[in-house]
């Protein structure tokens, strides 16, 4: 038996925009979710969402890969995570990495880690359509990492305080929602990516000199300009709002938005009042921090 974790994910610029091939910055975050497989004649899925293979359909198609490579019959699954899923942390990817991950060192498959990012993207891809590489590379490597160049930056000297609205929200309907808005409006839709742009190169100077309080302030200029793209929705607004009150550099959606979760950049010493107010103002809030460890055993 082989057991695997792997990290979800926030953004601090970029969602969106890294679809169409514009810059990003992800950092992979302290919450794992971790896969034990075995060989088996025949393949079982379990996890807190039940017994069944058709609730896991990214696992699915990454055993199909793999089997694909290494001609095992079946490897029984089991899935333990930390990430709530559907909430634009990065669930997906997280455990589509560990699983690949797992069935390569169960099998001595020898893929490498860009390998493996690699498939994971195309299992994202083929389950829900348009998809950036960011969440499968991050969740594979760690850090924090500027797309599309795979750029590794310095890591975060604070802390981050995410609010999950609780309300899932889907990835693949949200990225049409936006290309749809591409399509109408292509002239308008350009200029907020290349501002988008703008925002993440300036984020990426700043993360080498480490300077939070400003690059907390680009996040909520990233935020106003993911609202004019109509991510946006009424809980994650409050969260936000409550978060900037609260004291936090910087506070923006993370993910797909329609609902999942907003994130806070925070000091170490504010991180528990943002928490509180993301609670009053209707999230569950998790404290968590970057973490340079992107998928292993155990
Ligand atoms: C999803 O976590 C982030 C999006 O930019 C989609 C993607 O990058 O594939 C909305």
């Amino acid at each position: 038996m082989t057991i695997c974790s792997a990290p979800g994910k926030i953004f601090l610029f970029g969602e969106h925009a890294v679809v169409y091939g514009g810059f990003a910055i992800a950092c992979a975050i302290d919450l794992r979710t971790r896969v034990s497989i075995q060989g088996s004649l025949e393949t079982s899925i379990t996890s807190k969402l039940g017994r069944g293979i058709n609730r896991h359909p990214y696992v699915l198609k990454a055993i199909e890969k793999m089997k694909m490579l290494a001609g095992f019959d079946g490897v029984k699954v089991k899935i333990d995570s930390e990430i709530p899923p559907g909430s634009g942390l990065g669930s997906s990817a997280a455990v589509t990495i560990a699983t690949l991950s797992a069935i390569n060192m169960e099998f001595d498959v020898g893929l490498s880690d860009e390998e493996i990012a690699e498939l994971g993207h195309s299992v994202e891809r083929e389950i829900q359509g348009a998809a950036s590489p960011t969440d499968t590379f991050i969740s594979t490597m760690g850090g924090v990492v500027l797309m599309p160049s795979r750029r590794r930056l310095k890591n975060l000297d604070c802390d981050i305080v995410i609010g999950d609205t609780g309300k899932t929200s889907s990835t693949k309907e949200l990225v049409g929602r936006v290309s749809l808005l591409r399509e109408r409006y292509p002239d308008i839709v350009h200029m907020i990516f290349n501002a988008i742009g703008a925002i993440t190169r300036r984020g990426e100077h700043l993360i080498e000199e480490g300077d939070c309080s400003t690059i907390g302030e680009l996040m909520n200029i990233n935020q106003g300009l993911l609202e004019s793209l109509g991510v946006g929705c009424p809980e994650l607004s409050a969260q936000i709002y409550a978060a900037r009150d609260a004291g936090a550099f910087g506070a923006k959606i993370t993910g797909a938005g329609g609902g999942g979760c907003m994130v806070a950049l925070v000091s170490h010493d504010r991180a528990e009042k943002v928490a509180k107010a993301i609670e009053e103002a209707g999230g569950h809030a998790i404290k968590t921090r970057v973490t340079e460890d992107g998928c292993g055993k155990g």
